[in-house]
């Protein structure tokens, strides 16, 4: 068991120890990006929320605070859930908005700000007299209105607007629905009449964030699924006089269209990074395995290395997402390993030498007679990365990727992989996959086939990066 509790990831952000969830109030502010979390100071499951907190130069290398948020008020004393931050323009001073659980658990909003705005470190946070600054409203349930979102500008100038998720559940609905909250000061709040949006059938919203892309054409909604416990967004038009925003796929709406992630990821929010005009995306990661195995090791769970998100240029209908750059400078030694021929059936060996991190990048080119003779082939009901037989099940075209941290000696190997079909409309169709099933010999483990179908224009290489973080025993933290 001790060894277990030294055992640290790399790449991703976790605390020292114990229980994390949500990523809260990411922002910047003189020179630092802070990463606030949900964090359990006593153990390593859910329970004892308060906010962690840690502070860093680069989104990479990050440096530990002492915990910002504690269960100290009637309104938050079951824990301040998750919240975020905004950064106001006229003083350049960030403020919080949080969920508090009450001591009846009921869920009620609250703002705090910087004790010491010229702390650089904000390492004291004054929960506001006022608080709590927002009651469930008429009709939403009491324990079903929380996380709000980063407030956003509206067009009067003066006030700004922000959103909570909640479920509707009359009349069978089982509908997410974000509404929507207009302040001038952050204390007072209207409730702007009508709904951001809704979705029939897709149960509470968590997490909800809302942001613009692309200079404003389109604004993304994101809803964490408490049904399903995952994050969904699509791209849509956002009318504030109407107060509504509109997908523009139906089909592609919250929570039934696409996802950030097919891995675990989990109440992720955005934030934009001034410094380098970018929105910045974190994510929960949280265990695969059992709670019994995080309470031996002694925590739970990372945050996914932040990532830059921007709308596809290519297709205008979905983002793209990409390690942020500062990533890059972890990369110590590279190899290239260039012009290998992979045949049906054939796997080729890549050695990277020791390593306790790998950044990886990679290029497939598909031969043009395999694609041809594709083109000819009856087309079928097309291909799904989860029923598709995973990494071992072989077809014309695919799957052909990259096992990795294949251990021949242990047979443990996590395939990502390209899958290359005729859909039902007879058109090719790129499907990206990654296959658990052999990523562990544990059997604890909730192990997952996944994936999507990914844009592919015609002339376009099929391009790969993965980031491994090996496991391995620090010396450098101490309890
Ligand atoms: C999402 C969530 C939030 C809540 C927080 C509590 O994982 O359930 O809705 O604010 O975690 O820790």
């Amino acid at each position: 068991n001790d060894m277990l509790r030294w055992q640290r990831t790399g790449f991703h952000f976790q605390p020292l120890n114990n229980w994390m969830n949500d990523p809260n109030a990411p922002l910047y502010y003189k020179g630092w990006y802070h990463l606030f979390y949900q964090y359990n100071p006593s153990g390593a499951v859910w329970g004892n929320i308060t906010w962690g907190h840690a502070v860093s130069r680069d989104l990479v290398r990050w440096l530990h605070l002492p915990v910002a948020l504690f269960p100290d008020r009637w309104y938050d004393a079951h824990g301040p859930w998750s919240g975020s931050a905004t950064v106001l323009p006229s003083s350049g001073i960030p403020v919080i908005l949080y969920t508090g659980s009450t001591n009846s658990s009921s869920q009620v909003q609250n703002l705090a700000v910087p004790t010491d705005p010229s702390d650089p470190l904000l390492r004291r946070w004054s929960k506001a007299a006022a608080n709590p600054v927002i009651l469930p409203p008429a009709g939403v349930g009491l324990y079903d209105f929380r996380d709000p979102t980063t407030a956003w500008p509206a067009v009067d100038g003066g006030s700004w607007l922000i959103a909570i998720g909640t479920k509707d559940d009359s009349a069978a609905a089982h509908a997410g629905v974000a509404l929507v909250y207009r302040t001038v000061d952050f204390v007072k709040y209207e409730l702007v009449p009508g709904e951001l949006h809704r979705v029939v059938g897709t149960g509470m919203w968590e997490c909800v964030d809302f942001y613009p892309v692309s200079e404003g054409a389109k604004h993304v909604l994101k809803a964490s699924l408490d049904d399903d416990r995952r994050d969904y967004y699509a791209i849509g038009s956002y009318d504030e006089g109407r107060n509504e925003w509109v997908p523009d796929d139906a089909a592609a709406d919250v929570g039934v269209g696409l996802r950030y992630d097919w891995g675990n990821f989990y109440a992720s929010k955005s934030f934009y990074d001034p410094a380098k005009r970018r929105r910045v995306l974190w994510g929960w990661v949280g265990e695969a395995d059992s709670e019994a195995a995080d309470v031996r090791k002694g925590w739970a769970s990372l945050q996914g290395i932040p990532r830059t998100v921007e709308l596809d240029a290519k297709t205008g209908r979905n983002l793209v997402q990409w390690p942020v750059e500062e990533v890059e400078s972890l990369r110590m030694s590279s190899q290239k390993f260039e012009n290998i021929k992979l045949l049906p059936g054939s796997s080729i060996p890549l050695d990277v030498g020791p390593a306790t991190q790998v950044d990886m990048e990679g290029e497939f080119e598909i031969d043009a007679a395999a694609i041809a003779a594709l083109m000819t082939a009856t087309a079928g009901a097309g291909y799904n990365c989860s029923t598709g037989g995973g990494a071992a099940a072989r077809g014309a075209v695919g799957p052909f990727g990259l096992a990795v941290l294949a251990d021949e000696a242990v047979l443990e190997k996590t395939a990502v992989y390209f899958y290359v079909a005729r859909a039902a409309d007879g058109q090719l169709a790129t499907h990206f996959c990654h296959d658990e099933s052999r990523s562990s010999r544990a059997n604890d483990i909730v192990k997952s086939v996944v994936g999507s179908e990914v844009v592919v224009l015609p002339g376009e290489a099929l391009s790969v990066r993965i980031l491994v973080s090996i496991f391995y025993y620090s010396a450098r933290i101490s309890f």
